[in-house]
This record gives structure tokens, C-alpha cells and sequence, in this order.
């Protein structure tokens, strides 16, 4: 990040999340700016990172080279036509706003290099994983630019057509959730077997937390861990049968095909 400058519009949780990644990754403070219309927050800012934090929109991009849209969706029309007068065309803009398309963009920004990303939760954690696709105007300094920017919370893996955008919210934006619904079923399965609710809470985070940290080592499938700790006629043996039995991997397919029906519907909202 040799000196690009980054200023950060709509600097809220996901904002600020990156912008605690990027500090961390030793990006100096003074390449960062960002804004906030509350007093509060421009000075919780300010004194969390050190970077320089102003009420207007505007006053941040005179001099950034990569401008991060970082609010809410529903008000993303309204900021980029604030900010479309004060753009110069060789900034990058890098929006991590969930269902705004680069048509959108296009409309509200005007053609220009754009960066879409669907990031997570977990990247308050600097665990995140985000899904990134650039339109035809970022170039490859741009590109890396903008990998840089969500690798500091996570990994970050790019697309090749926006539209796979709706399957990274399915798969990694919404995922999170998906694994906290196991860990709920998980804990009061293991509660109706006689454990302390705590007990069982607390047996099922770690049991998640082991599993994940195991196949993201990556050398081997999750698919051959888990052949790995089925014994034949053992107990988890038994468990997986009884999962396929109910057709877990269909309702999975139908779960994440109803989240990315539902990406594409939000994206045709009037206000996107
Ligand atoms: N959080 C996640 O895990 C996650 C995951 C995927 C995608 N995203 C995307 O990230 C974006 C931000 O989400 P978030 O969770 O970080 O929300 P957030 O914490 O509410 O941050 C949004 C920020 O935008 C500010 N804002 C609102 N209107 C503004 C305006 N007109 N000009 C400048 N700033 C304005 C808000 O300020 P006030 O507080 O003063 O209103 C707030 O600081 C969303 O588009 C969301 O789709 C988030």
C-alpha cells in the first residue's frame, strides 16, 4: 500500500473494521481518512485510530487515490451523488455495500473504476471472507489496490462476472449465520442429553472453532476430515447417516439457493 491514500465514506462497523485491519497491517495512519456526520463518532475515530476523520463527505477525497463507500445501502444513492461532482477519474472507488450493482454505480458515479465486494461479519474479527469483482475500468494496480483492502480483514477472493457476487452473499455473507443456527441445535441437542446448558454451549464453540482451524489448514478436505473421524459402526458414523436421512445437503442447496435468489431481488430494489 506504498502510499496510497484510502478515505473512507460512511465510516461505520465495516469501516471501521477495515480500517483496524489496515493499521494493524502497518498501512500509516496518515494514508487513512475518513468521515462521519456525528461529533461523537468523528472523535471516537480519530482517537481509536489517529487518522484524520471530518464531518463532510467531500473534505476526505481531495487527495485519495482509492475512495471506500462504507454506508448503508438504502442511503448509497444519495452519497454518490454528493460526492459524483467532487470524483476525480483516476480514483478508485471500492463499494462494500451488500445488493449495490456497478450499474447502480455507474448511474450515480458515472463510468469509473469500480470494486464491488460482499464482505462478512467475521471481518470485525479480521476473519472475514470476502467476495471482490472489479468492472472493466480498474486496472491491475487498482485491482491490487482494492485486494489489499479486504485482505486486511480476511481472505478476499475475486469473481469474474458481479453476478457470482449473489452466490459469495449465499455462501460467505450470510454463512456466518448459518453456523451459529449448528451451534444453537448442537447445544440444545446436547442439553436434552443431560448437559449443563453452559457445557454443551461451550463444547459446541470449541468443537467449531477445532473444525474450522483444521480445514482451513488445507491439506486435506473437509470431506476426507470427516471420513477421517468416522469409524465404521462408530457414533458419528451413526450421526452423518442420520443427517443424510433427513436430506441435509438438499435443505443446505436449498437454503443457499433461497439466499441468492433473495441477493438478486434486493439488488432490483427502486433505491439501488
Ligand atoms: N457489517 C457487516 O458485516 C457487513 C457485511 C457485508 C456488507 N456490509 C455492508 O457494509 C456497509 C456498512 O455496514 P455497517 O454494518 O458498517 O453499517 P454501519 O455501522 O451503520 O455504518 C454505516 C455508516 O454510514 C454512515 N452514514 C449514514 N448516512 C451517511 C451519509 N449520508 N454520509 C456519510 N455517512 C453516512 C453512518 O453514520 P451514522 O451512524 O451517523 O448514521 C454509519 O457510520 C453496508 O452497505 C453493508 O451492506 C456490512
Amino acid at each position: 500500500m506504498n502510499d496510497t491514500r484510502i478515505a473512507f465514506i460512511g465510516a461505520g462497523n465495516m469501516a471501521g473494521a477495515i480500517i483496524g485491519g489496515l493499521l494493524a497491517q502497518g498501512v500509516p495512519a496518515r494514508q487513512l481518512s475518513a468521515s462521519n456526520r456525528n461529533p461523537a463518532k468523528r472523535e471516537a475515530l480519530a482517537r481509536e485510530h489517529g487518522i484524520r476523520v471530518e464531518a463532510s463527505n467531500s473534505a476526505v477525497l481531495a487527495d485519495a487515490d482509492v475512495v471506500v463507500l462504507g454506508v448503508k445501502p438504502q442511503v448509497m444513492g444519495e452519497v454518490c451523488q454528493e460526492l459524483a461532482p467532487h470524483l476525480r477519474p483516476d480514483q478508485l472507488i471500492v463499494s462494500v455495500a451488500a445488493g449495490i450493482t456497478c450499474a447502480s454505480l455507474t448511474r450515480w458515479l458515472g463510468q469509473r473504476a469500480l470494486v464491488r465486494c460482499m464482505p462478512n461479519v467475521p471481518s470485525q474479527l479480521r476473519l472475514g471472507a470476502s467476495g471482490l469483482f472489479a468492472n472493466d475500468q480498474v486496472t491491475a494496480e487498482q485491482r491490487a489496490r482494492a485486494q489489499e483492502i479486504l485482505a486486511a480483514v480476511g481472505l478476499a477472493l475475486w469473481v469474474e462476472e458481479e453476478q457470482q457476487l449473489d452466490a459469495v452473499t449465499a455462501v460467505s455473507g450470510s454463512g456466518p449465520a448459518y453456523f451459529f443456527l449448528l451451534m444453537e441445535a448442537m447445544t440444545q441437542a446436547g442439553t436434552k442429553l443431560g448437559l449443563p446448558a453452559a457445557v454443551a454451549e461451550q463444547l459446541t464453540l470449541h468443537t467449531a472453532r477445532g473444525a474450522a482451524a483444521m480445514a482451513c489448514q488445507g491439506d486435506r478436505s473437509p470431506e476426507q476430515l470427516r471420513r477421517s473421524v468416522m469409524s465404521p459402526k462408530g457414533t458419528t458414523e451413526r450421526a452423518i447417516e442420520t443427517f443424510q436421512a433427513g436430506a441435509f445437503a438438499d435443505l443446505v442447496e436449498e437454503a443457499l439457493t433461497a439466499a441468492a435468489d433473495r441477493a438478486a431481488e434486493l439488488a432490483q430494489l427502486p433505491d439501488r
